[in-house]
């Protein structure tokens, strides 16, 4: 079975990708492989953010890794937080407070889309390829619903009535730009084999 190291201290986006890929491949999180870093994200694109993350583990390992970046970006803040959406309201990363600077700046705007988008960087047998997702949607005047993490209080997706935080994962998955990716990065290994 391909062992592949998923570069994320995020169990939440590690319990996704596994209800999407089931068991045929065997993913390794960095706290099975005793791994302790947090991985800086210092580039300007979601791009070059996904690629230090499988590149620094690759380095540190040896072994095939993937790493993910993800950012909200909402067309009346021109794109923003984008790449900053973890640090939007600051260094220590609370989503609580991002999610309040984003409905704040958001306040009296009419036009509420946005979508998420996921870069997934895989170093595989040391060469890198990158896979896409997105989901566009909007941002609501108000915080929803309990599950989830990050913005999913405030994001309903195209085509739903109801934020990502209302929704099970098996509901979010249908829409959602990480599932999205990883269903193009898990046809990419299945092709492989
Ligand atoms: P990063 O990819 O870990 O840098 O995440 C960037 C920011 O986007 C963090 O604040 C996350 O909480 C948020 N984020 C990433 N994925 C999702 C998602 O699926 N739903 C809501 N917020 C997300």
């Amino acid at each position: 079975m391909m062992k592949l190291i998923f570069a994320t201290n995020n169990e939440n986006k590690v319990r996704e990708f596994k209800s999407l890929v089931g068991d045929q491949f065997e993913i390794v999180t960095l706290l099975q492989a005793g791994i302790d870093v947090d991985i800086p994200e210092p580039h300007d694109t979601l791009e070059a953010n996904a690629r230090e993350k499988s590149v620094t583990i690759h380095r540190m390992t040896g072994a095939n890794s993937f790493g993910e970046d993800t950012g909200l970006e909402i067309a009346a803040l021109n794109g923003a937080p984008g790449v900053l959406s973890a640090r939007y309201a600051g260094e220590h990363k609370s989503t609580n407070d991002n999610i309040r600077r984003v409905l704040e700046e958001m306040e009296g705007k009419a036009d509420r889309s946005a979508q998420f988008r996921t870069v997934i960087s895989l170093i595989l047998n040391n060469k890198e390829y990158q896979f896409e997702g997105v989901c566009k949607g909007r941002i609501t005047t108000e915080v929803k619903g309990s599950k989830g993490f990050g913005y999913d209080p405030i994001f309903i997706p195209d085509g739903a009535d109801k934020v990502f935080a209302e929704m099970e994962l098996s509901e979010k998955n249908q829409y959602s730009h990480r599932a999205k990716a990883f269903q193009k990065f898990v046809a990419f290994l299945k092709d492989l084999q």
